[in-house]
């Protein structure tokens, strides 16, 4: 099926779909929240495990998202109480508490499949260095500021950050140096442009062999333009909070950034290390002191070699599983 009229076929293959469906233990009648809906894949497959009776709610940021996992659960009306929602993780609990009034504490299961999807990434939305698109890299195009947007606007300073931090690229300063420079004479709003930008900045001999050069630069700004790592400490905490005694939290991430932050969380709620610096004091788990997370998976679980074989986007998943205490 495709959605939105990119080319992508949205349905793509769940990711770690058995690893995930064996840490969420499921049973029928269970209730779950599924924080990154997408094309509906997982969710599809945990309303096949709580039926009858069981109550998904599917929640995305993205508005195509939100239509294909609808028409996903489709089949899954009759037998489970399903409601997909447009929320992102910072506004999760108040969208919730609009729709099930205060479920805290009353979850079997919830699942983040962090990052992209495939078909975000398929375009037209600027994701990818492969095709020339409009700069906008917004998950939700509804709000906020996009990449093009951060480009004109952010000091070089922040923009140095912003590579180097999200993007972990040694060239971070030349790049951001390149990007000041030229938005002086144009303003950069196209994918072409951006990746002119880096080309310009790296030295040739220092570009990568294994992937493209500008991989670090987009997935840095992918990430700030969607505040990605912030909400996901606010999603993990709500979360935890919506969990009952026993009920389970999947995460699959993708990258080393966003793992570090469930590691560490994990570990915090666990009661087995500092909070991670900078974390919000306005975080709503008890830390350290009281666990309340009973990790699951002492390491990050990968994909099997099949399923990275079938689908090479497997190759970066790490999945970490925790019950609430
Ligand atoms: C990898 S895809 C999920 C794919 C899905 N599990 C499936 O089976 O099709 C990640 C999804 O999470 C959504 N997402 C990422 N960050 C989000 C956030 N902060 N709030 C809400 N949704 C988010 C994206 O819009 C995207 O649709």
């Amino acid at each position: 099926m495709t959605v939105g009229g990119g080319s992508a076929d949205y349905v793509h293959r769940p990711v770690m779909l058995a690893e995930c469906l064996d840490l969420l233990n499921l049973h029928a009648g269970a209730h779950v929240v599924d924080f990154t809906a997408g094309g509906g894949g997982h969710s599809a497959a945990i309303a096949e495990k709580i039926a009858p009776s069981g109550t998904l709610f599917a929640l995305d940021r993205d508005e195509d998202a939100i239509a294909a996992t609808s028409q996903r659960l489709r089949a899954h009306i009759a037998t489970n109480d399903v409601r997909v929602l447009r929320t992102d993780f910072a506004h999760a609990g108040a969208t919730l508490h609009s729709v099930a009034g205060d479920i805290t504490g009353t979850l079997d299961g919830a699942l983040f499949d962090l990052g992209v999807s495939s078909y975000q990434l398929d375009g037209p939305r600027g994701f990818s260095f492969l095709r020339d698109e409009p700069l906008d890299m917004r998950m939700d195009r509804t709000a906020g500021r996009t990449a093009a947007d951060l480009l004109e606007t952010a000091s070089g300073d922040e923009l140095f950050r912003i590579l180097r931090d999200f993007g972990d690229e040694r060239f971070a300063g030349a790049i951001a140096r390149r990007i000041v420079e030229r938005r002086v004479r144009e303003r950069i709003s196209s994918t072409s442009q951006l990746v002119d930008i880096v080309k310009s900045a790296v030295p040739k001999a220092a570009w990568p062999k294994d992937k493209h050069v500008a991989t670090r630069t987009f997935q840095a700004i992918r990430i700030a333009v969607n505040e990605e790592l912030q909400h996901i400490e606010e999603g993990l905490n709500l979360a935890i909070n919506l969990l009952k005694p026993g009920g389970r939290l999947v995460v699959i991430s993708f990258h080393s950034l966003e793992d570090r932050l469930v590691k560490q969380k994990f570990l915090s709620a666990a009661g087995r290390a500092p909070s991670p610096p900078g974390w919000s004091p306005a975080a709503m788990v008890p830390r350290n002191d009281v666990p309340v997370l009973e990790i699951l998976t002492r390491k990050p679980v990968e994909a099997s070699a099949e399923e990275v074989a079938a689908n090479p986007r497997a190759r970066s998943a790490r999945l970490r599983a925790a019950a609430k205490v």
